[in-house]
């Protein structure tokens, strides 16, 4: 088959309506881009039809290479020529104004974008379990929350987020976290999903740091007297550990999926990527996104803001938050990312 022409390295964003009709131009020639006007004629390409269930926003491919016609899947990411860096000493980029942080855990950025710090945080005790909110409903998160935890050596308290998907990412640390009565090894760098309704504790033979990332968003966890053995056999596979025959390429970036749909995860995604010395082309996304800096140290950019970054950070990026993440040293950044609602990180717009 001929490859059809490629109007544009990156989707297209649009609003559609329920009951409409799309036809999503295959070909490329199109002059209406992402729709067809008839230009297919005489090629062997035809446009495809969409019929919109409900109102909502959506990204249409405009590299004509995706393989979930007609949406973006982030192919066009390793087309040549695609990925461009941005300059961060470009005179627009030099008018953004750095914000340095104060006492507090957050630095706000633009709307309702920011950046915690969990080494600023004061954690509040259970037991051995130390923890702190980084998002939720009350800072704006609307489809995802991100706790952090410490952990002593030891049995944890038995943890829940009642019916809201979990996903857990160690940071430091070994031993067991134990699902709904069914034990698994961890280590650190580690991700481990917890099914809605089932609760976890860690058995930890050292002190041990983690994440807790639920989807939808939830106020805060909670601690039940007993774990109850309900352990949802039908996904029996809960860890996500590093591999790097798994990572994809993105341009000079690259990632790896954590926990995701295999894992029983149809709502909230994790992965971990590493971002080499360099600042990306400002983008968006449509899902919302928390990224969770392990190493290195860098910038966050939105549109008129930027602050510094470093382990233990987490960026919280809201839906449609114009953004751009630049590492300033050698060895890149490694960053634990989590989406939701989404599976695939790498489509941005
Ligand atoms: S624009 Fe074609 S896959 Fe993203």
């Amino acid at each position: 088959m001929a490859a059809p022409e490629t109007p544009r390295t990156k989707g297209y964003y649009f609003e559609v309506q329920a009951g409409r009709r799309y036809f999503w131009c295959a070909c490329g020639r199109s002059a209406t881009q992402p729709f067809c006007d008839g230009s297919h004629a005489g090629t062997e390409f035809q446009p495809v039809l969409f019929v919109a269930e409900k109102d909502e926003d959506v990204i249409f491919c405009g590299c004509k290479r995706t393989a979930t016609r007609p949406f973006c899947d982030g192919a066009h990411n390793n087309l040549p020529g695609a990925y461009h860096e941005d300059d961060p000493d470009s005179d627009a980029n030099r008018a953004v104004g750095e914000i340095s942080h104060g006492a507090e855990p957050e630095v706000r950025l633009d709307g309702e974008c920011y950046v915690f710090a969990t080494s600023r945080a004061k954690l509040e005790p259970h037991g051995n379990f130390s923890w702190c909110r980084i998002a939720g409903p009350d800072t704006g998160a609307r489809y995802q929350s991100q706790f952090y935890a410490e952990i002593g050596e030891g049995i944890s308290p038995v943890v829940s987020a009642r019916d809201r998907h979990v996903i857990l990412f160690v940071t430091q640390g070994e031993g067991q976290v134990e699902i709904a009565g069914r034990r698994f090894d961890f280590a650190a760098r580690t991700g481990a999903y917890v099914k809605p309704g089932e609760a976890f504790r860690l058995h930890a033979r050292t002190p041990t740091k983690l994440y807790i990332s639920t989807g939808p968003a939830l106020e805060a966890l909670s601690f039940p007297d007993a774990m109850a053995h309900n352990f949802d056999g039908a996904h029996p596979e809960r860890l996500a550990e590093i591999d790097p025959a798994q990572r994809h390429a993105m341009a000079e970036r690259y990632f790896q999926m954590l926990v995701s749909k295999p894992h029983g995860s149809s709502l909230i995604t994790q992965f971990i990527g590493n971002i080499p010395r360099s600042k990306a082309e400002p983008h968006k996304h449509l899902y919302e996104e928390a990224l969770i800096f392990l190493n290195g140290a860098g910038m966050v950019w939105t549109e008129r803001t930027k602050t510094r970054v470093g382990p233990g950070d987490v960026l919280f990026l809201p839906r449609k938050q114009t953004h751009s993440v630049q590492c300033l040293v050698d060895g890149g950044f490694d960053v634990v990312g989590v989406i939701c609602p989404g599976d695939n990180p790498s489509i941005n717009y």
